[in-house]
């Protein structure tokens, strides 16, 4: 099943957003299979974000993302991926739409609160990354039959 690596930057952590972002998530109607608070290390973010390494706002990124707590996500279900961007919006939050995520929460890029995986692969590879085996649950929530036919 597809699955999503969703990350509550330190930004987000810090404002008191945690629990709008899990809102909008459960609302929409995805599954949450892993859930943590967690001070990502250095070696960690410099994994996650390798792809970005050549940037010049790299070394700013990786401070961001150190900075102080993150909340680590999995959410699972049927085209998560591309949904889950939606919810979250541009990257630049003032051209992210207006309900999104970073649209209704956020003013600049490199404080735009949240993370999402942008391929069903890269939320493999993330969710690997993040979590240990044990530490995700599979479940099956009870409004299931509800929200699919
Ligand atoms: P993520 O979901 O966090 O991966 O964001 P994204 O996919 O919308 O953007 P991308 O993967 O291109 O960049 C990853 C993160 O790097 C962004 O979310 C920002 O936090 C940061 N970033 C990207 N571009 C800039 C930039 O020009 N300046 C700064 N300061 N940060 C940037
Ligand atoms: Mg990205």
């Amino acid at each position: 099943v597809e699955q999503s690596y969703i990350m509550v930057k330190p930004d987000g952590v810090q404002r008191g957003l945690v629990g709008e972002v899990i809102s909008r998530f459960e609302r929409k109607g995805f599954k949450l299979t892993g859930l943590k608070l967690f001070q990502c290390p250095k070696e960690l973010a410099e994994e996650h974000y390798k792809d970005l390494k050549a940037k010049s706002f790299y070394p700013t990124l990786i401070d961001y993302i150190t900075s102080g707590p993150v909340v680590c996500m999995v959410w699972e279900g049927v085209g998560v991926v591309a949904s889950a961007r939606k919810l979250i919006g541009s990257t630049n939050p003032l051209q992210a739409e207006p309900g999104t995520i970073r649209g209704d929460l956020a003013v600049q890029t490199g404080r735009n609160v949240i993370h999402g995986s942008d391929s069903p692969e890269n939320g493999k590879r993330e969710t690997a990354l993040w979590f240990k085996e044990g530490e995700l649950c599979e479940w099956t929530p009870a409004q299931a039959p509800w929200l699919m036919e």
